[in-house]
């Protein structure tokens, strides 16, 4: 299956792709922690990223479009790949059916993942982050077991660095004037699944799972 997950900063894209790819086994290409993982690295891409992820800002097409470019064509995504995060713009998306064009592997389903703003700040307000391993908790939906370790990997948890409230706002602007329009794109692809993101994380997942299994 290749799948595409749309939505907000904080709409739950991560957490939903880390169920579906245990699910479905088959992995997730999440831009947002490939770049903290060059960050961490100290890469030249890393320090570059930085600058803008900090600002709220979206890292330039060019740079995600090489980075993306290159990881589709590894082994582990000839069964399928998940998709967190990219695309972003409408540039990126037309990147994205070319590169998969060429490799006889469209992309089949998009799922968007519908939360309102207010939600989505009181969800990236309590959340925190294993910046070894990117997995995500919520202080009150999604608690670890031992408290302030990562339950993977046993590493501290963090705030990210673009959590803080105002760059949030700047991310939620960024969403709707650069990413929203995807939706359009999508739907005139007739690849476009909406599902309301309220609800329990596992209600969420059930509603995603039925949809992608009618369609
Ligand atoms: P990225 O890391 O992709 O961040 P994002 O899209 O802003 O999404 P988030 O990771 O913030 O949220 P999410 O939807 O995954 O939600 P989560 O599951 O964690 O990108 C970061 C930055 O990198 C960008 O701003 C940009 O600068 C750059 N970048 C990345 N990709 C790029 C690209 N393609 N082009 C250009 N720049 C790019 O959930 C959030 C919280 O809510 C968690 O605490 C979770 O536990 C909780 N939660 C989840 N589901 C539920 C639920 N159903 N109920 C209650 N709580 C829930």
């Amino acid at each position: 299956m290749r799948l595409i997950l749309l939505g907000a900063p904080g709409a739950g894209k991560g957490t939903q792709a880390e169920m579906l790819m245990n699910a479905y086994n088959i992995p997730t290409i999440s831009t947002g922690n490939i770049f903290r993982e060059h960050i961490a690295n100290k890469t030249d891409l890393g320090q570059k990223a930085k600058g803008y992820m900090d600002q709220g800002q979206l890292v330039p097409d060019e740079l995600v479009i090489e980075l993306v470019k290159d990881r589709v064509k590894k082994d582990d995504c000839k069964n399928g790949m998940i998709f967190d995060g990219f695309p972003r713009t409408i540039p990126q998306a037309k990147a994205l059916d070319i590169m998969l064009d060429e490799l006889g592997m469209p992309i089949e389903h998009v799922v968007n993942v519908d939360v309102q703003d207010e939600i989505i700040v009181e969800r990236i307000s309590g959340r925190r982050t294993c910046l070894a391993c990117g997995e995500t908790y919520h202080k009150i939906y999604k608690v670890e077991l031992k408290d302030g370790l990562c339950n993977k990997c046993n590493t501290e948890l963090t705030h990210r660095d673009d959590d803080k409230l105002e760059t949030v706002k700047k991310r939620l602007e960024v969403y709707h004037s650069q990413t929203k329009p995807l939706i359009n794109y999508y739907q005139e692809q007739d690849k476009l699944i909406n599902i309301d993101g309220l609800g329990k994380v596992d209600e969420v997942y059930a509603k995603i799972t039925k949809a992608l299994e009618v369609n």
